[in-house]
């Protein structure tokens, strides 16, 4: 992949920090952030300077690793603690909490943490190129995709997961361009995904969220690709908030419909969407965030869920590192 955006999240060893590009400033600056507290690591996640289902998995293991290399002797009860706090940081995304999981699965020394931490940094790179190879084998030549939010490199170590297939298929000589919802209300389409496929040279168009069903009726699009922060065992899908409406229009349209996402996002331990915690997120994101000005009354009451869940018969199929298979019709 061309591209000069340095790894979204990464381990600086020499230094023990954890390395992150500071996402809150994009596109108009390109900020690394080196932390080492458990305090700058909360905010960074909840803050979303780290976002994204994969990337913030990432973030809290080589957290974890910083933080017991700052100790003495690995106090085991303090790593706990930190790893408790991590995972209350965002609740929707799973890949969180299964980075945490194992990392406090394997024994507890500063160098196995730390190896731990650099082998899922390693996968999660490995994982999304094998999502790209095989989704890419959906796109032909010519084919113009729609994604939501950013699911691409920003959202994981490199390649992501929507968007691995667009940078595979431009590997192999494909043109693909992409529209991309510009995702209300924190706008990651318009500053992250548009972003990063212009510094990749892949053609891309912006849209407000509200003209995706124009545009899928003028037969531009060729099919949907979104990533995923959890996926039921009923293959009901946790994306962000506009995704379910997405789904919908697809369906209605006749286009397919691909949700991206690497083994990590399946949680079986949650029987259907139902079951899924949906993060809300502050009042201050719609109502003054984006302008000096109120965006909205003061005291107006907001609904602001930062996901919705897709049910299962919408989706066309998963691509996942192992290949592209449709939701289980059994476990539905
Ligand atoms: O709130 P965000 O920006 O963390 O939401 C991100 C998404 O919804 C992504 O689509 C999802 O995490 C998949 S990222 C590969």
């Amino acid at each position: 992949m061309r591209t000069q955006i340095p790894d979204t999240v990464s381990f600086d060893r020499e230094n023990n920090r954890l390395l992150l590009i500071d996402q809150t400033r994009l596109p108009n600056e390109t900020r690394i952030l080196a932390l080492r507290t458990i305090e700058e690591m909360e905010e960074a996640i909840r803050s979303l300077r780290v976002r994204g289902a994969p990337a913030i998995g990432v973030a809290a293991a080589i957290g974890l690793a910083v933080l017991a290399g700052e100790m003495g002797g690995v106090d085991d009860a303090l790593l706990r603690e930190y790893a408790l706090r991590l995972k209350k940081t965002r609740p929707t995304a799973v890949n969180l909490a299964w980075a945490i999981d194992r990392m406090l699965s394997v024994g507890h020394t500063k160098e196995m943490l730390a190896e731990t931490a650099l082998a899922i940094w390693r996968e999660d790179i490995e994982t999304c190129r094998r999502i790209g190879g095989h989704g890419s084998a959906l796109l032909r030549d010519g084919d113009s995709i729609l994604t939501h939010c950013n699911a691409g490199r920003l959202a994981a170590v490199r390649y992501g997961t929507a968007l691995a297939p667009v940078y595979v298929a431009a590997e192999q000589g494909k043109h693909v361009h992409v529209f991309a919802g510009e995702t209300r209300p924190l706008l990651q389409g318009a500053r992250l995904t548009a972003y990063e496929l212009a510094e990749a040279g892949i053609p891309v168009t912006l849209l407000c969220d509200n003209m995706a069903a124009g545009l899928m009726q003028s037969g531009r699009v060729s099919a949907v690709f979104i990533g995923a922060d959890r996926v039921a065992a009923n293959g009901d899908t946790a994306n962000k908030t506009g995704s379910l409406g997405l789904s919908v229009l697809a369906r209605a349209f006749g286009l397919p419909f691909y949700v991206c996402a690497p083994a990590s996002t399946f949680d079986r331990s949650c029987p259907t969407g139902a079951q899924i915690p949906i993060e809300r997120r502050g009042a201050e994101e719609l109502t003054t965030q984006w302008y000096q000005n109120r965006m909205a009354p003061s005291g107006a009451a907001v609904y602001n869920p930062a996901f919705d869940v897709v049910p299962a018969e919408n989706i066309t199929a998963f691509i996942t590192e192992d290949g592209v298979s449709p939701p289980r019709k059994s476990a539905i």
